[in-house]
């Protein structure tokens, strides 16, 4: 019987390919700790998200191709992953976060927040480390769609006092609405948004994270612009209804989002468009009409269903509250999408890094 090497094992791996990234698991550089005892392999795979839409299949495929090399008669393959930082655009204000993922919509009321809150909690029921930011200035619900509304405690670090988020559903949480008084209105002008970003992104321990999922306010108004500019955000996905007035004012901040990296000179990705409320009386595609007029992804749609909104009141986001429901398996289909999606841009940035020389 010929013995097995670690390299007739990553020769046999070859044939495994990433779907999304075009390339084999060896090359991708995806294959760890190769271990031959005897005639019984294991090894590790570590992707570049926990939320991978084609983990199962990844895996039963690298198995059975190391059960045919001869001699092999055991596998065992550990399945794990590793973020990887998209850029340097999250460096200066959050360090420690690896993908800022903003939720953006051109208009209120689509289901943003709701979005929001079930894909961070789908991230973090993948294995990932996630942050939830309200930066709904206007109307911060997070702590109502989340079930918490504790104020968050304050601790004294090396570089002065922080804020601790508080904890959601296995999410670290943030919310203006957590700080502000309830029974008074803020009059937000540019500079204070500017400087309560700042503090909600800088001045709260998020430690380490894989993700952290920022609810923007609706709209392409100054408010929705200044916050564009200011999160060092790693890509965007929009929300939409099924309607034409919904889909048009989709397109806008599309535009927004675009003009936004063009001033920073950077790109903001369009991570997708996510169609909310279909199938109702509302009908359903405007979201694919929205993706295809601006070249960016069609994420997936998400039914209008009632156990989306007693969830959301009851502050046990859908997935938690009734996670067997259609609309649920939508937003985990959604979510693995964009971590997929994601994954792609963080490889192609790896692949091709921005220029820093002049052109
Ligand atoms: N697919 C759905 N089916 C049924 N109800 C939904 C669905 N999506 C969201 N809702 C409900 O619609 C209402 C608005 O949703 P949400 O607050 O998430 O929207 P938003 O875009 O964040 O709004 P705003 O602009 O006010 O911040 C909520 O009551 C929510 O529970
Ligand atoms: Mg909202």
């Amino acid at each position: 019987m010929p013995s097995v090497t670690e390299e007739s094992v990553l020769d046999a791996l070859r044939v495994v390919q990433d779907p999304d990234l075009h390339r084999d698991i060896v090359t991708l550089g995806f294959v760890k700790d190769v271990r031959i005892c005897d005639s019984a392999v294991a090894l590790k795979i570590e992707l570049t998200t926990p939320a991978c839409p084609v983990k199962d299949q990844l895996k039963a495929q690298a198995e059975d191709a190391v059960r045919e090399i001869p001699g092999v008669t055991s596998v065992s393959i550990e399945m794990t992953a590793q973020v990887r930082a998209r850029d340097t655009a999250t460096e200066e204000l959050i360090p420690g976060v690896k993908t800022v993922i903003a939720v953006a919509s051109g208009k209120g009321g689509v289901g943003k927040s709701t979005v929001a809150a079930n894909l961070a909690i789908a991230l973090s029921q993948s294995g990932a480390r996630v942050g939830l930011l309200d930066a709904d200035i206007y109307g911060p619900t997070m702590p109502l769609m989340m079930g918490n509304n504790r104020r968050p405690l304050m601790s004294d670090t090396p570089s002065g006092p922080k804020i601790v988020p508080v904890t959601a559903h296995g999410v670290l949480m943030m919310s203006l609405g957590l700080i502000l008084d309830p029974d008074k209105a803020v009059v937000w002008r540019g500079p204070m948004i500017a400087q309560a970003v700042r503090q909600m992104l800088s001045d709260v321990i998020w430690g380490n994270l894989d993700y952290l999922v920022v609810d923007l306010p609706p709209g392409t108004g100054d408010a929705s612009l200044s916050l564009a500019q200011l999160v060092p955000i790693s890509g965007v996905v929009i929300v939409t209804t099924p309607q034409v007035v919904a889909q048009e004012i989709a397109n806008k901040s599309v535009i927004m989002f675009r003009t936004v990296g063009q001033g920073q000179g950077r790109e903001i990705p369009i991570l997708g468009v996510i169609e909310n409320m279909s199938g109702g009386v509302f009908g359903s595609g405007g979201g694919q009409i929205a993706a295809d007029r601006f070249g960016v992804t069609m994420l997936g749609t998400i039914p209008l269903d009632t156990a989306i909104c007693e969830g959301g009141d009851a502050g046990i986001p859908v997935l938690l509250s009734a996670p067997d429901s259609a609309a649920s398996a939508a937003l985990r289909a959604i979510t693995s999408a964009l971590a997929a999606k994601l994954s792609v841009l963080q490889y192609q940035n790896s692949q091709n890094p921005p220029r820093t020389d002049p052109a």
